[in-house]
């Protein structure tokens, strides 16, 4: 059986409404949102759907993040918090303010980042937490950094539409939450990001940080460091376009992930996320209990057909070479050189047991797609029904 693909048309909700707003912008003969009009409706549209004051879009993910983490102002050394699972955009942009990435270990069954384990991580230095909502589950850490007084980053990327426990939008509980548009996202324009926040303060440093610090009121001066991360009108209205379209893609992503659940509730040996409506289903995750392999599962759901992966990431990120081995700036490793001796970074196999379990023996991927009929779902299920009980 074929299974639609975000990377082709099957898989994608681009349509007529895109190639209008495309179009719409080149007859225009604007494509710069320094003066155009589609990036800045964007961004109240955005605002207005999440309930928040302020949105400020950006050229990509990591942009967002990086318009996040230089807005909460490390100083050169200081700590943030994240989570050793996640795509290298989470991390980047902590390196590119030199500051320090710090990981906790995660929840075994989510892969989010444990609150516990964040709790005991915090440190003098400590500057945020940036969490991660992994492949569409809420982590739930605001309580935490409130309790703790520390500004609380949300990546979103994976979270379009994602909701807490208390039914609030994820990304909305925290200081900043920060949203991809990127191909492989629930809705894309290419590459796009976006950051909201309550906070105007806030919300003006990223506005600055994403135009080169140029407050564009009319005189040509940079108050302060700052990018050029900003969207093109183009990719702002193919971005207005998709997100017109989030609901449905998320109402169909829950509805075929309900589907999946019930049909897998029975099975012994794996667990399913269990917020149907809440989750965002970035991804559609199994975690499997021992003797079960991941690797093992996912070699014969691939052989059956169905697009599924072990683990999701190769290594977890405090394993990555950019932080165990390379040099960040010119020849030196400058800021992972800050931390003092008797509280050195915890990089490297063996730092964070959870996380690099859950990818190495339990955590299996099935990508998801709204467009995934009742037909697909059932292939699904009868191929993972079979790949466990072999
Ligand atoms: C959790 C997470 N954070 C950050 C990013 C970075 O986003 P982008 O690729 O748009 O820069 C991604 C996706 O790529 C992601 O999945």
């Amino acid at each position: 059986m074929s299974y639609p693909s975000m990377a082709d048309a099957s898989g994608r909700t681009l349509g007529a409404e895109e190639i209008e707003a495309v179009t719409r912008v080149l007859q225009s003969g604007m494509l710069s949102s320094v003066w155009g009009t589609e990036v800045r409706a964007l961004e109240r549209e955005m605002a207005e759907y999440y309930g928040v004051p302020h949105a400020v879009a950006c050229s990509s993910g990591t942009a967002a993040l990086h318009l996040a983490v230089a807005a909460v102002a490390p100083d050169p050394g200081d700590e943030i918090i994240t989570s050793p699972i996640s795509d290298f955009g989470t991390v980047a942009p902590i390196l590119a303010q030199n500051a320090v990435p710090v990981f906790a270990d995660v929840d075994p069954y989510t892969g989010n980042l444990d609150p516990a384990a964040v709790v005991a991580t915090i440190g003098p230095r400590t500057r945020a937490i940036l969490g991660v909502h992994l492949f569409g589950a809420a982590a739930e850490l605001h309580e935490v950094a409130q309790a703790h007084g520390i500004p609380l980053i949300e990546d979103c990327a994976q979270s379009w539409l994602t909701r807490y426990r208390d039914g609030r939008l994820a990304g909305t509980a925290g200081t900043i939450g920060c949203f991809s548009l990127q191909q492989w996202k629930h809705i894309t324009c290419g590459d796009g990001g976006l950051v909201i926040t309550a906070d105007p303060a806030l919300a003006r440093r990223m506005r600055l940080f994403a135009d080169k610090g140029w407050p564009r009121d009319g005189a040509r001066r940079h108050e302060s460091f700052g990018l050029n991360y900003r969207m093109t009108e183009l990719a702002g209205a193919v971005a207005r376009a998709q997100f017109a379209k989030l609901p449905g893609v998320l109402a169909d992503r829950r509805r075929a992930a309900r589907r999946l659940v019930a049909a897998l509730a029975d099975l012994p040996g794996i667990r399913l996320p269990t917020d149907v409506d809440s989750h965002a289903w970035w991804l559609f995750p199994i975690v499997l209990d021992p003797p079960l392999s991941n690797r093992a599962v996912a070699e014969q759901l691939a052989a059956a057909g169905v697009p599924a992966r072990a683990g999701y990431l190769e290594q977890p990120l405090h394993c990555a070479p950019a932080l165990t081995e390379t040099p960040v700036y010119g020849t030196s490793r400058y800021p992972l050189t800050v931390p003092p001796a008797d509280r050195p970074p915890r990089y490297g196999p063996g730092a964070f047991p959870v996380a690099e379990r859950l990818l190495t023996e339990t955590l299996l991927v099935i990508d998801w797609n709204e467009r995934y009929t009742d037909d697909h779902v059932d292939d699904i299920a009868r191929a993972v029904r079979a790949a466990v009980s072999t």
